[in-house]
């Protein structure tokens, strides 16, 4: 018999949210009356913006014609969107990126999932815990782990707590990193990482020459104008950071997939004989060799979420969202249920009644509410205890949430 990848038998049970899946259908099957409430997976619920769907029509109407069909274009994605992200999403917040340092995909999850692979399976790993499981599994998949251990870490990897005395920031550690992943906004914790915590960051990454895998999927949740979007508003970051957007949640687009991942030219690696190598070109011949580009109407319909139409439409639904977070928020908070993130955020971190384990709160939320969020222990260790409640929801249900949670949950 063919030998498989062994690394694959260390991997927990299945991923966190199939497992999640698998029990509510369960649940369902039984109770097939019950009306859940779904707050798990922070999948978006509202309708893609009207100026995507034109755009992406339009380009749809062009493939159908001899001038206008688009065949195989540019792996890195065609020049109008990367033109487009540059001078929106960068050069506002003034950060100049060259367009070859842009690379349109089709999500973050795959992105920052198949990024490892371009570094050697020795490189010293460390994650915040918890933690958005692709950045661990990935890992342990590739051989960069151990085994798992009873207390939930996998040998070999780094966590790094992130919890209540820490504002979810964990700092640096002393010791010397190669890849460090930091998420911010945070999923699953909601917080959101400094501009000084950020550039502590930064100066680590500099003097231990560590790469920083930074994962900014929710940074169009931010309010607060002193938080950064972008790694790379701190000084020196282009030297050290890998940046990943995605249109999924900012633009409704779990759907339709598309993402971009920001490689700095002037980030460097080594080989095995110390010389310094490009990091760019070794993920331009990755993505040039896996993957074929995004489809030219998904691509149209990205640029669209720039015009200003586009802008005010997306910005009119992350607000909604963001509506939501606040009503389970203060919902959670009148019932003096500890709670964190969901102000620049699309995700509530809260700290489970009577120090209930995350699972035993999922089956009660369940059962008792007809609620599903996300057991924070299905993130790492330090999840433990804590739980997870998505703000992409429709408002009316979200409201009935909290309500049914207010009534119905015997706290
Ligand atoms: C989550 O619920 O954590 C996200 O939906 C996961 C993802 O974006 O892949």
């Amino acid at each position: 018999m063919t030998k498989i990848n062994s690394n694959y038998q260390k991997l927990q049970a299945g991923y966190l949210f199939p497992e999640i899946g698998r029990r509510v259908k369960a649940f369902q099957q039984e109770n097939p009356q019950a009306d859940i409430i779904r707050l798990g997976i922070g999948d978006v619920v509202l309708p893609l913006a009207p100026a995507i769907i034109s755009a992406m029509k339009d380009a749809v109407e062009e493939m159908g014609t001899l001038q206008g069909f688009h065949g195989y274009g540019p792996e890195q994605g065609y020049d109008f969107l990367i033109n487009a992200i540059i001078q929106n999403d960068y050069a506002p917040r003034g950060v100049q990126l060259k367009n070859n340092e842009v690379f349109v995909s089709d999500g973050s999850k795959c992105d920052s999932g198949n990024i490892q692979e371009i570094f050697d399976t020795t490189c010293k790993v460390a994650v915040t815990d918890p933690v958005y499981p692709v950045y661990v599994d990935t890992n342990v998949m590739a051989g960069r782990t151990g085994a798992y251990l009873t207390s939930g870490h996998y040998e070999g990897m780094v966590y790094l707590p992130a919890n209540k005395e820490n504002q979810f920031s964990p700092p640096p550690p002393q010791e010397k990193l190669d890849i460090v992943y930091l998420c911010s906004p945070n999923n699953p914790t909601g917080a959101t990482l400094s501009r000084e915590a950020l550039k502590a960051w930064v100066d680590y990454a500099r003097q231990n020459e560590c790469i920083i895998l930074f994962d900014a999927a929710y940074e169009a949740f931010i309010s607060d104008p002193e938080i950064p979007h972008s790694i790379y508003e701190i000084e020196g970051a282009k030297e050290v950071a890998i940046e990943f957007r995605s249109f999924s949640k900012t633009a409704g687009f779990t759907g339709l997939r598309c993402a971009y991942t920001v490689v700095p030219e002037n980030l460097k690696g080594k080989n095995n004989s110390g010389e310094s190598v490009s990091i760019n070109a070794l993920w331009n011949r990755r993505h040039c060799t896996k993957f074929n580009g995004v489809s030219y109407p998904v691509q149209k319909a990205a640029e669209a979420c720039y015009s200003p139409e586009g802008q005010a439409q997306i910005q009119e639904n992350i607000q909604y969202y963001m509506n939501n977070a606040k009503t389970i928020r203060e919902g959670l908070q009148k019932l003096g249920i500890e709670v964190f993130g969901g102000d620049n955020a699309p995700y509530i971190w809260l700290k489970t009644p009577q120090n209930a384990k995350s699972w035993d709160f999922f089956d009660q939320l369940l059962t008792q509410a007809h609620i599903v969020g996300t057991p924070g222990s299905g993130f790492g260790p330090s999840g433990e205890g804590y739980f997870r409640l998505s703000a992409f929801g429709l408002k009316e249900k979200v409201n009935e949430a909290i309500e049914r949670i207010q009534k119905k949950l015997q706290l």
